[in-house]
């Protein structure tokens, strides 16, 4: 089998696997093209490639010959346009919401794999591109509302006076929530946190933070330990209790989703307007619709004098370690997929290998996507 790497379109400067992969790969009886300038903006060189093992190769001859293609951002018109139906795809599809991308590509009969779609359960951990991901975001989250701040995170105190903490709300304590709470914590801020998921209160209290309780949400076992859509009873609640904590935060990192859907709106503009000045909002959530009602994703705006950080790809400015991390779970995920002579197998029987299937002989595979498919 033949795998073929794809150089990622700008701005993303990550690479989907690294040489490291590469020679795992080559170890399982694999040949792996990469296309030529694939790890520039990651800092990986096309010779590091090469002495890893890999054949370098134009984008046509890889999307011509290789049996597998490999990508992190969803597939381009473009680039389905050259493809057979017995390639395989692997990238992060944003399913729930590139709903046509995956009707072309069933169309097309072509078996594809979103790596957003790894079942969340402990074997797949090594897979799970989400958490590694949401791990980068919720560090550099952290880390660029420290530099946008007009004061210290930690207190000082100095012949020139005791400054105090930096007072940093985190609004979800999903993966990328749980690293943002850690970080300011070591960077000497006092944390705060809201959830709607009580099982989060002990991790929360165990990395520092201090757990904002909203009485009466919502939760379903049935939805896999993610988050549901709250009662209007409950968002009105937390509305206000946002509104209390977010006017005495110097920093509100936003993180909170709801797979498949909008992400919730739990800053609105009239929170925004009696913010203290020269505090900063980050938005992770900022590419599904934001947790603030005022961001604008991939965009850094003022609100009087509240600075607002639209920002859902960090890890695309952390590329080598991001890289890294994506190429070792897609690895872990391909292992399953390579039989002992090297060759590509398919096996539905595996609930990892089928969970993650998006579509395969012209139909989505995926449950919850394809309830989503008009
Ligand atoms: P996510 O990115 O879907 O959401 C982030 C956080 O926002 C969640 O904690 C969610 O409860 C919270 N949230 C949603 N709506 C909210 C609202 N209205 N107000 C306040 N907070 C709200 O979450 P992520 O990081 O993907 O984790 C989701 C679940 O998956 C967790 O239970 C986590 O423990 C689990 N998980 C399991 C893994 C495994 O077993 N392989 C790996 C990673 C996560």
């Amino acid at each position: 089998m033949k795998i073929g790497v794809l150089k990622e379109q700008s701005p993303e400067n990550r690479v989907v696997i690294t040489p490291e992969i590469i020679k795992v790969l080559i170890g399982l009886k694999v040949s792996v093209l990469v296309e030529k300038q694939a790890g520039a903006q990651a800092t990986i060189s096309d010779e590091e490639f090469s002495e890893a093992g890999a054949l370098m190769a134009s984008r046509k001859e890889i999307l011509a010959d290789a049996d597998v293609l490999l990508k992190i951002n969803p597939f381009t018109e473009e680039e389905l346009a050259s493809l057979k139906e017995n390639q395989v795809l692997f990238a992060s599809f944003n399913p729930y919401f590139n709903t046509e991308l995956v009707k072309t590509i069933a169309g097309k009969k072509i078996t594809s794999f979103s790596m957003e779609l790894v079942p969340r359960i402990t074997r797949a951990q090594s897979m799970d591109v989400l958490s590694s991901m949401a791990t980068i975001a919720g560090y550099k989250a952290v880390l660029d509302a420290a530099m946008h701040l007009p004061k210290f995170f930690p207190m000082f105190m100095s012949a020139a006076g005791t400054i105090k903490p930096a007072k940093v709300l985190i609004l979800g304590a999903g993966v990328a929530g749980l690293q943002a709470i850690a970080i300011a914590r070591k960077l000497g801020a006092v944390v705060e946190v809201f959830d709607v998921r009580s099982a989060v209160k002990e991790e929360v209290k165990s990395l520092g933070g201090k757990f904002i309780e909203v009485e009466g949400a919502r939760e379903d076992a049935a939805a896999g330990g993610y988050a549901v859509e709250q009662t209007a009873e409950f968002k009105q609640k937390q509305a206000a209790l946002i509104d209390e904590h977010a006017r005495a935060a110097h920093v509100v990192i936003c993180t909170a989703q709801i797979p498949g859907k909008q992400a919730p709106l739990l800053i609105r503009k009239e929170t925004v307007a009696r913010m203290r000045n020269g505090s900063v909002i980050v938005d992770l959530a900022a590419s599904s619709g934001g947790n603030c009602e005022l961001s604008k994703n991939g965009e850094i705006i003022r609100s009087g004098g509240v600075t607002i950080i639209g920002k859902s790809d960090y890890p695309s400015d952390m590329p080598y370690d991001a890289s890294s991390m994506y190429g070792k779970n897609m690895l872990n995920l391909l292992k399953l997929m390579i039989d002992d002579e090297g060759n590509f197998k398919l096996s539905f029987e595996d609930e990892i290998v089928k969970g993650t299937c998006l579509t395969h002989q012209g139909e989505v595979v995926n449950e919850r996507v394809k309830s989503v498919i008009k």
